[in-house]
């Protein structure tokens, strides 16, 4: 074992035993939930009209006030660690570039030519020293300026700097983003008391494996439904990810519209006999953080995170969801299988057992009528998000 190898295993066992003291609380809450035989509730049950996922104008008004308005969360900081460092992404028909400057700053660009609208960069991530459009190679450097365009002398003179930037900012190790560039990015009120949550994920300090995982999902408040949902793990998954848990336990922590979502794992007993600060709270709990709209972090004061993006698609009844594994070292040699294995493991779970079942809901929502679905009492985190798509799109559906 080299010694950065030995640097590498001190920092990581720092972080599995010295978290955060909000998680220890967390741990604290999922306990007394299971020793009670209840989750965290809300007042009373939500019913919301099966149209609602299938309405072909509130999907439009879903994109047009939230997706095109609200700051989205579009990569983590350590996606793009060093000068030139990029991401490529399509976000409801807008091409995104995302890229990190000589000067440090990470800058949110429509990927889109100024001269005749050409895609610039083509590939999903890597580095460049500069981009250059592959139609009439014109030239943008790391900050989106227009740095060359050739036989400039016959062109005359195209009045415009560089790629259109739209309104971003990084915060706790994450870059978010306004897709229309008229908005307003204000994002501390917009992630209100999440932010220390997500600071104490430390996501500046993790390494990205490279492969990711596309998966075709329905309607992306369905798939939404499912990162949201603490009731199903030990049902749905109780011969994969659920084998751990302690079902319908959870603690929920609304901060607007996203959703802090505690899990009880079987070992959590154990704090009842350990020293609080020899808790092995990795081992005890685990932790979803949904960023909304489409943001779902699992994990993360451990080894790993998991973080899953969902696109909406070209029709009300189709999203995209892509998934992105995340780890505490970076990933090359033998630490590869490792992460590929798990990479694969939540393919399988997620598209043969969440996808499989959202589908199912998504093709017998016709079928439904005017009856509603119904989200209980135990399912805070979901009625969240219908409430604040309400709240958000003014819609009559709710
Ligand atoms: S479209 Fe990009 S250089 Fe012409
Ligand atoms: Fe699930």
């Amino acid at each position: 074992m080299g010694s950065d190898e030995n640097i590498q295993l001190i920092r990581v066992s720092l972080i599995v035993t010295a978290p955060h003291p909000e998680l220890r609380a967390i741990c604290q809450r999922l306990l007394a939930n299971v020793k009670r035989g209840l989750p965290d509730q809300t007042g009373d049950v939500l019913r919301v009209p099966a149209r609602a996922y299938s309405d072909p104008a509130q999907w439009q008004r879903e994109i047009e006030h939230i997706y095109l308005k609200v700051p989205l969360l579009v990569a983590l900081s350590c996606d793009i660690p060093k000068a030139g460092d990029f991401m490529t992404m399509n976000i409801v028909g807008r091409p995104i570039l995302i890229v990190r400057g000589d000067d440090g700053r990470a800058r949110v660009l429509l990927n889109v030519c100024r001269h005749r609208g050409t895609l610039v960069a083509t590939d999903e991530c890597g580095s460049a020293r500069v981009f250059v459009c592959p139609y009439h190679a014109w030239t943008y450097d790391r900050t989106g300026r227009l740095a060359g365009i050739p036989d400039r002398n016959s062109f005359g003179e195209p009045e415009v700097e560089g790629l259109i930037e739209l309104p971003s900012v990084e915060r706790a190790g994450a870059i978010f983003a306004t897709i229309s560039g008229d908005s307003v990015l204000n994002i501390e009120p917009w992630l209100g008391g999440m932010l220390p949550s997500l600071e104490a994920l430390r996501l500046d300090a993790l390494y990205p494996y490279r492969k990711t995982t596309t998966l075709k999902s329905p309607n992306w408040k369905i798939a939404a439904d499912g990162y949201l949902d603490g009731y199903h793990i030990g049902f749905l998954h109780r011969d994969s990810i659920g084998k751990k848990s302690i079902n319908n336990r959870n603690t929920y922590d609304c901060f607007g519209p996203h959703v802090r979502i505690g899990f009880a794992n079987r070992r959590i007993h154990e704090s009842e006999t350990t020293l609080e600060a020899d808790w092995s709270l990795v081992d005890y709990m685990s932790l979803v953080h949904y960023v909304f709209p489409n943001i779902s972090m699992s994990g993360g004061h451990g080894e790993a995170l998991q973080l899953s993006r969902l696109f909406p698609g070209e029709s009300v009844d189709q999203s995209i969801t892509v998934q992105h594994q995340y780890f505490r070292w970076p990933i090359e040699g033998e630490k590869t299988e490792a992460a590929e294995s798990r990479r694969l493991t939540y393919e399988q779970v997620v598209r043969d057992e969440d996808y499989a079942t959202t589908f199912g809901i998504s093709a017998a929502l016709s079928a439904m009528d005017n009856s509603p679905v119904i989200f209980g009492r135990n399912e805070p985190g979901n009625q969240n998000l219908h409430r604040h798509v309400a709240r958000l799109t003014g819609c009559n559906l709710y």
